[in-house]
């Protein structure tokens, strides 16, 4: 009998699950420096925005660190499926719990206590400083992005995941969300800053937003720069600015003025 031709050949071989080579991270781990994990399907997207600026050279510096894993690695049979109908019908695409567990399990093996683990929901926290200055002083953060309809439920219960929102609206996934949270949080790390009393002085860090800024030249279009700053004044600057701050948090946070002013009352 001769012997047919090697149906295979030529064609892809089915690859197992779980490629260790694929799953390692292209750069070593650095010892206590803070890192984001991102479990992604779209592990191009990153570090997108982040690799740009302050961010950009603060990670090549190794003053914090990115590692992305993608969702894809840990898709079942050799299509390498991640997501299933809803049940109980309806539109769209969900992410498999097995799936994303084996992911999870992966991402958060080795992690300290202090690592949170997030997902990236509308349905989520609406992210703000405190949670950002929150995290700069944990270990790290392990963010979940979702894509399609989301993820299945039981997996936020199961590994009592926190929910984390960027704002009332829905975007096609959590990859830009993790974007904005990373970077929020990054530039609290104490040396990506150039000049760190501008973290500190910034929009809510007194629970205020900030006071308007300007630059040269002295005037523009008719418009003058306030004339205190230009006084050299230093006191008379921090006043200004101060009132400035308390006009405009009243004028268009209600909500934070609210705060403010309890705080201030506590404090008395
Ligand atoms: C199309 S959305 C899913 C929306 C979901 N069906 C709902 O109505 O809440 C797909 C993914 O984008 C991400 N996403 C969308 N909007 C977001 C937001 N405002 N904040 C954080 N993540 C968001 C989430 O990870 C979500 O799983």
């Amino acid at each position: 009998m001769t012997e047919s031709p090697n149906k295979s050949h030529g064609r892809k071989a089915i690859r197992p699950t779980l490629k260790p080579r694929e799953l390692m991270t292209a750069t070593p781990d650095l010892v206590g420096v803070w890192k984001a994990k991102i479990l992604t399907l779209f592990p191009s997207a990153f570090p997108g925005v982040l690799g740009e600026s302050l961010t950009g050279k603060a990670l090549q510096e190794g003053l914090w660190q990115l590692e992305t894993i993608d969702l894809r690695q840990f898709g079942l049979t050799k299509h390498r499926n991640v997501d299933d109908t809803p049940a109980g019908g309806g539109a769209g695409m969900v992410l498999r719990p097995d799936v994303l567990g084996n992911a999870i399990e992966h991402a958060m093996e080795g992690v300290t206590s202090n690592h949170p683990l997030i997902y990236l929901t509308p349905r989520g926290k609406p992210m703000d400083q405190a949670m950002m200055q929150n995290l700069a002083r944990a270990d790290g953060v392990t963010l979940l992005c979702g894509r399609f309809e989301g993820v299945d439920e039981r997996v936020l219960e199961h590994y009592n995941i926190q929910e984390v929102s960027l704002g009332d609206f829905v975007m096609t996934g959590g990859e830009l969300a993790a974007q904005a949270m990373i970077d929020a949080t990054v530039r609290l790390i104490p040396g990506v800053l150039g000049n760190q009393a501008s973290a500190e002085e910034e929009s809510f860090s007194s629970g205020l937003l900030e006071h308007p800024q300007y630059t040269r030249p002295a005037e523009w279009k008719e418009r003058k720069i306030p004339d205190v700053l230009m006084s050299g004044h230093h006191g008379n600057v921090a006043k200004w600015r101060h009132q400035m701050s308390e006009e405009i948090t009243q004028e268009r946070r209600p909500d934070l003025w609210e705060e403010y002013c309890r705080k201030k009352d506590e404090k008395r």
